[in-house]
């Protein structure tokens, strides 16, 4: 299992990541989401021992990662699908992969059979892939150790829907072999339909997590529709509570019913709708909880 325990870091005065927790279990994808620049890779580098934390720890199979011997054989990892050198071919790459980590060679063909890569493609040099094939190249890669955990950043980006549906089997079925997945995204779409739980962060923090379930019952989400909706903004800002109109003449706000009906009442708003953001589905829950302010230092 991966334990992320208040992680921090912070580039000069630049909070990037803020006091991080969660954990994902074994036989469960955990979909890692958060807008561009939010730290999901700074949280994961954090994670895989690349960047050192300036606060809180993180472990992987209970230790951390740095002190796993052998580490891909147990952790597969994908960071950067562009971090490849470019003058290698696809099955040298591979090759290279299973000899470091001491796998039998017969592998590289298994495992690019897995992801979809011909051997055609495999004889290509890097440099001339398209970032799909990058991406596939990579799940390989991490997936080469025969790991029991998998970390990976972004996988689906550069991927066609049909590479995405790839993906969502295979990560899906890891699992259910008992696997744990980290699975980052910025979009909820890609992560919606595999993930069992979900860890949203948004300006450095966690902004909620949990299942799709408790995610869309969890207080955090409010749409607040107001006569006067000038009037209501003002209530809402005098009362502290982050609001953001939502482009149909209402506010998405960060409270709870309570907070939003006591701000309206004190100022004398008219309230026309107020109920929870899970109305929309986990989309709306996300968009609510990450815009806003976000204050970023
Ligand atoms: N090496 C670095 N030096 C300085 N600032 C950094 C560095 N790496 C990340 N940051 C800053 O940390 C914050 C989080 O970045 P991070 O790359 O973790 O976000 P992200 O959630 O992965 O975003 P994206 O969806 O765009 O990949 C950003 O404000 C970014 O500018
Ligand atoms: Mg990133």
């Amino acid at each position: 299992m991966i334990e992320a325990i208040g992680l921090s870091k912070r580039y000069g005065d630049v909070p990037a990541v803020r006091d991080v927790s969660f954990r994902c279990e074994p036989g469960t994808v955990t979909g890692f989401l958060g807008p561009n620049g939010a730290g999901k890779s700074t949280t994961m580098r954090m994670i895989c021992g690349l960047t050192p934390p300036t606060g809180g720890a993180a472990t992987v199979k209970g230790v951390p990662y740095r002190r796993i011997a052998n580490p891909g054989r147990h952790v597969g990892v994908l960071l950067d699908a562009a971090a490849q050198h470019p003058g290698r071919t696809g099955r040298e790459v591979l090759t290279l992969t299973a000899d470091l980590l001491g796998v039998e060679r017969a592998r590289v063909g298994r495992m690019m059979e897995t992801v979809g890569l011909s051997p055609k493609a495999a004889r290509r040099r890097v440099g001339g892939y398209s970032l799909g094939m990058r991406q596939r190249l990579g799940i390989a890669q991490a997936l080469m150790g025969d790991p029991s955990v998998l970390i990976l950043d972004e996988p689906a980006n550069g991927l066609d829907p049909e590479g995405i549906f790839w993906m969502r089997t295979l990560l899906r079925d890891f699992a259910d072999r008992g696997g744990t997945v980290l699975l980052s995204s910025h979009l909820l779409r890609e992560v919606e339909a595999v993930a069992d739980r979900f860890v949203v962060i948004a300006g450095g923090r966690i902004a909620a997590q949990g299942t799709k379930a408790e995610l869309l019952t969890a207080p955090g989400g409010m749409v607040a529709r107001g006569l006067d909706p000038e009037a209501l903004e003002g209530a809402l800002r005098r009362a502290g509570l982050a609001a953001e109109p939502d482009g149909a003449g209402a506010f998405a706000v960060r409270a709870t019913a309570e907070q939003v009906g006591r701000a309206a009442a004190e100022a004398g708003v008219v309230l026309l709708e107020l109920r929870q953001a899970s109305g929309g589905g986990l989309e709306e829950l996300f968009m609510t909880l990450t815009s806003g302010p976000q204050e970023t230092r």
